[in-house]
């Protein structure tokens, strides 16, 4: 294992009483895979990643990363990793390159190599012509990279990116989506923080989901989605006076379960959503109901998160929709 951690615990005090940032948290992570870490914002994974790189200490609980035990040798829990905060790390007036080379110095690698290796960076992350530009004037997105390259310069076996993509633009992304799994090909252990289901199901081995500061799923993103039950389907009704008949038919299928309307939708969930839908729509027609359009869609990763917590991962701020939609309404 490239990490193992059991009964992780952080507690923060402030001014306004204590914040369990992270309430109990265990994880397993291989070597040679990808693992996301997914939940919404305050969820707790800045603070997880932090204590497995040995920034911040736990109150409580035990963990090996990288070989190391995280409390008895975290010198070699560093040496091991790499880490990309979610803020980055460089100085606005230093010059890139200088940046890449003196963090790869502090490891130990040698000055020649860690220029030549970090120019080959550069080019792969598409940073090219600007090995000698003051960091400030860096675009958003290439200052981004700029942070990866800082993290993988003294060519880590294990690599913790927190939200790695944010601010990248569709290119980018993909291509730095290339650059981690190219990473892992390589025998390296990636452990990253994402919002984007897309990308974690995109390019995750293995997916874990916190929120309030505990794991509520684990699984690879295909059995997360199974655990979910069923597709989704909508049917939208011409004359929405009809949609009470549509859900009575509804009702009676076998295995439909979450029946709502809304306005004239009517949407229910159903295993193998597509079979049942050909004797439904003649149920409907029968009754002379007349549908303007429907809907199946297989599970998603959101889906999971909102059968998991009840509230959907695709709200920003997922702590405040309850205010949100209170003062919405
Ligand atoms: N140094 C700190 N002092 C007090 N509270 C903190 C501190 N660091 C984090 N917290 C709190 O701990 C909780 C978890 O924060 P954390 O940064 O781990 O979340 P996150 O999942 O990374 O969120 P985001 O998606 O916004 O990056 C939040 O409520 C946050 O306000
Ligand atoms: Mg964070």
């Amino acid at each position: 294992m490239m990490i193992e951690a059991r009964g992780l615990v952080r507690t923060f005090k402030t001014k306004r009483g204590p914040v369990q940032a992270v309430q109990g948290v265990d994880l397993d992570v291989a070597d040679g895979e990808i693992v996301g870490f997914l939940g919404p914002n305050g969820a707790g994974k800045t603070t997880t990643m932090r204590m497995l790189a040995t920034l911040i200490q736990p109150t409580a609980g035990i963990a090996t990363v990288a070989g190391c035990d995280l409390a008895k040798d975290p010198v070699g829990v560093r040496r091991g990793i790499g880490y990309v905060p979610q803020s980055g790390s460089t100085l606005p007036e230093a010059i890139a390159g200088d940046e890449v080379v003196d963090h790869a110095r502090l490891y130990g690698v040698p000055k020649a190599k860690a220029t030549a290796e970090g120019q080959r960076l550069f080019e792969e992350l598409d940073l090219p012509g600007l090995w000698r530009r003051q960091c400030k004037t860096l675009s958003g997105g290439q200052r981004r990279r700029l942070d990866i390259v800082m993290g993988l310069i003294h060519d880590p076996k294990l690599i913790f990116l927190d939200e790695p993509t944010t601010g990248l633009d569709p290119q980018a992304r993909a291509n730095l989506w290339e650059h981690i799994r190219g990473l892992r090909d390589r025998g390296a252990t990636i452990f990253l923080t994402t919002h984007y289901l897309d990308e974690a199901d995109a390019l995750c081995d293995r997916i874990l989901v916190i929120d309030h500061g505990k794991i509520v799923a684990a699984g690879t993103p295909e059995n997360l989605k199974q655990q979910v039950s069923g597709d989704a389907v909508r049917l939208s009704i011409a004359d929405t006076s009809q949609a009470p008949a549509v859900m009575k038919i509804v009702r009676e299928l076998e295995g439909a379960v979450e029946v709502e309307t809304e306005d004239a939708v009517v949407g229910f969930r159903i295993p193998r959503g597509g079979s049942v839908l050909p004797g439904l729509l003649r149920s409907i027609d029968a009754q002379g109901i007349e549908l303007h359009g429907v809907e199946v869609h297989r599970p998603t990763l959101d889906d999971v998160f909102l059968t998991m917590t009840g509230r959907s991962l695709r709200d920003e701020d997922a702590t405040g929709t309850e205010e949100k939609k209170e003062s919405a309404a």
